[in-house]
């Protein structure tokens, strides 16, 4: 099982979005694809059509322990999901009080780890909050979103030092991989930008590059991901070809677990 985590301080820059239809690609690929939504804007639950089922949620099972297998359900697209709900805004609330609230998530994620080859977590837009730290804490790889337009840069390597900050202190570390999003290339702003994302991150970005889509907003509002609502359309290209590269580094990291690019967390003597 993979864990990618879907990260950036900075708020609608593509985080579920990605996350919908990366999780929707991977499982029309055939693999066993688990979404998990961490924001309490319960967002990626919203986008397939899952929101205001009352059941056994994500909240339940980090506040009160619950199974995670009972808050898992099937959603379209052929995800299971594990709903978000406000609720979790009240976890961030009682985690001051608890020891290791970040663990929480990675815990019961390892009761499910023969059930699914890809996780995929949504982050609410705050790196340094408690929700965002459960995802650092059990994922194997975060994707940093960055969309084109102003400032995403500098806000992007700013979630990277922070994110990066967070990894030092972890007995596992992950690897961080930059995504480009809402890319329209008759900007010339967008190919500008792009170009010095790629020039600040290199190797860590990913070659497939996510296109501005009226089709990724309808899908999100029909509650499907849009593999189902159009598989040939660009933006099902687009997901589909970062489905091959994300399969294809979770084979690399297997092969060779320790090709991390967070520094390793130096041992107190
Ligand atoms: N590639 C795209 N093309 C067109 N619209 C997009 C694209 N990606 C995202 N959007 C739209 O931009 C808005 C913000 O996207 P999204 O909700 O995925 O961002 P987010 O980072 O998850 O936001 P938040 O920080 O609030 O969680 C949404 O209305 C979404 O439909
Ligand atoms: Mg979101």
């Amino acid at each position: 099982m993979h864990i990618l985590a879907f990260a950036n301080q900075k708020g609608g820059c593509g985080k579920t979005t990605s996350s919908v239809n990366l999780a929707g690609a991977l499982a029309a690929r055939g693999s066993r694809t688990l979404l998990v939504d961490l924001d309490p804007q319960a967002h990626a639950t919203m986008a397939l059509s899952c929101a205001g089922e009352h059941g056994t949620s994500l909240a339940d099972v980090l506040l009160s322990g619950a199974a995670i297998e009972r808050a898992i359900r099937s959603a379209p697209g052929g995800i299971d999901l594990l709903p978000g709900t406000d609720a979790l805004t009240e976890f961030e609330e009682v985690s001051a009080r608890r020891m290791h609230p970040e663990s929480c998530l990675g815990a019961a994620l390892r009761r499910v780890e023969r059930a699914y080859d890809f996780v995929i977590l949504d982050c609410p837009p705050r790196v340094d909050g408690i929700l965002c730290a459960n995802a650092l804490a059990a994922c194997d790889t975060v994707i940093l979103v960055v969309e084109s337009g102003a400032f995403a840069l500098q806000g992007a390597l700013k979630a990277q030092r922070m994110i990066e900050a967070a990894g030092v202190d972890r007995d596992r570390s992950f690897d961080i991989r930059v995504l480009a999003t809402m890319f329209d290339r008759r900007l010339r702003i967008a190919r500008d930008l792009l170009i010095g994302t790629q020039a600040r991150f290199g190797d860590q970005m990913f070659d497939a590059v996510i296109h501005t889509s009226v089709r990724l907003r309808e899908a999100a509002a029909y509650g499907v991901p849009v593999q189902s609502l159009d598989p040939k359309t660009r933006a099902a290209r687009d997901f589909d070809n970062l489905a091959s590269e994300v399969i294809a580094h979770a084979a690399r990291k297997l092969e060779s677990p320790d090709s991390s690019n967070v520094p390793a967390p130096v041992p107190s003597t």
